[in-house]
């Protein structure tokens, strides 16, 4: 491979010193072999400036730490690899989410207050018992949650989203595949009906307007808009039904 000079032209900005302006700013780097971003990143960390903020911890696109805006486009940073970008590269923090400083943006906070908002954990009235033996469920339905589980919170879907981006109060696509998965987990015995509540609205299964960003660009490739058109059948059957 011919040895190419990299152009980053990386946003930069730190909350902490409001009196610096956000600004774009170029980093060169010679490209090496199977570089990927996050290789790119730290080298231009160690080497040109070590101020400059981004987040990772697994580099196996399995944390969903290192998400961003790859030329406009939202992505893993460990998981793409330079040789398929072109010279100049663009790097940008994922929007929606807060802005910790530069790349890093804070998706811990919007995740954790979705779950408590959609009460996405089981709900049963059974007791659980440690000595019990384990529960047993057909395949295609542990599939099908398994399927909804593979989320890893890297927020691409929602930094994506259109309607995420003009609305806060949007559950996005990563809230609406965890609600599928609770609507298909048997061991949930909340009535559908409880669900249709939290997501039945315009911040939830209506907000969404079919770009189908999400699906595009998630990560895991995550059928999202099944998953949305799922719920969406869901809460049509309660409303007919009533139940
Ligand atoms: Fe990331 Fe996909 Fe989960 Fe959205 S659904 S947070 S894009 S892994
Ligand atoms: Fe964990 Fe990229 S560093 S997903």
């Amino acid at each position: 491979m011919a040895e190419r000079l990299l152009t980053f032209d990386i946003f930069r900005y730190n909350p902490a010193t409001p009196e610096i302006p956000p600004r774009m700013q170029e980093f060169q780097l010679e490209e090496t072999v199977g570089m990927s971003l996050f290789i790119a990143l730290n080298r231009i960390r160690e080497e040109q400036d070590p101020s400059l903020m981004f987040d990772f911890v697994c580099r196996a696109a399995v944390c969903g730490s290192c998400g961003m805006l790859i030329n406009g486009r939202p992505g893993l940073a460990c998981k793409t690899l330079t040789q398929d970008l072109g010279e100049k590269i663009t790097l940008m923090p994922l929007p929606v989410f807060k802005l910790v400083g530069d790349l890093s943006v804070d998706t811990g906070v919007w995740f954790r207050y979705l779950n408590v908002r959609t009460e996405a954990w089981i709900h049963t009235d059974q007791v659980f018992d440690p000595k019990g033996l384990e529960e047993r469920m057909d395949n295609p339905t542990a599939h099908r949650i398994y399927e909804a589980e593979r989320c890893i919170e890297c927020g691409c879907c929602i930094g994506a989203c259109a309607t995420a981006n003009m609305r806060e109060d949007f559950i996005g696509a990563a809230f609406l595949n965890r609600i599928a998965r609770f609507l298909i987990d048997p061991r949930d015995e909340r009535p559908a009906a409880h669900i249709f509540e939290v997501v039945g609205t315009d911040e939830g299964v209506f907000g969404c307007i079919g770009l189908m960003a999400c699906d595009d660009l998630c990560p895991m490739e995550i059928p999202l808009q099944g998953q949305l058109a799922y719920v969406r059948r869901k809460m049509a059957l309660v409303a007919l039904r009533g139940k």
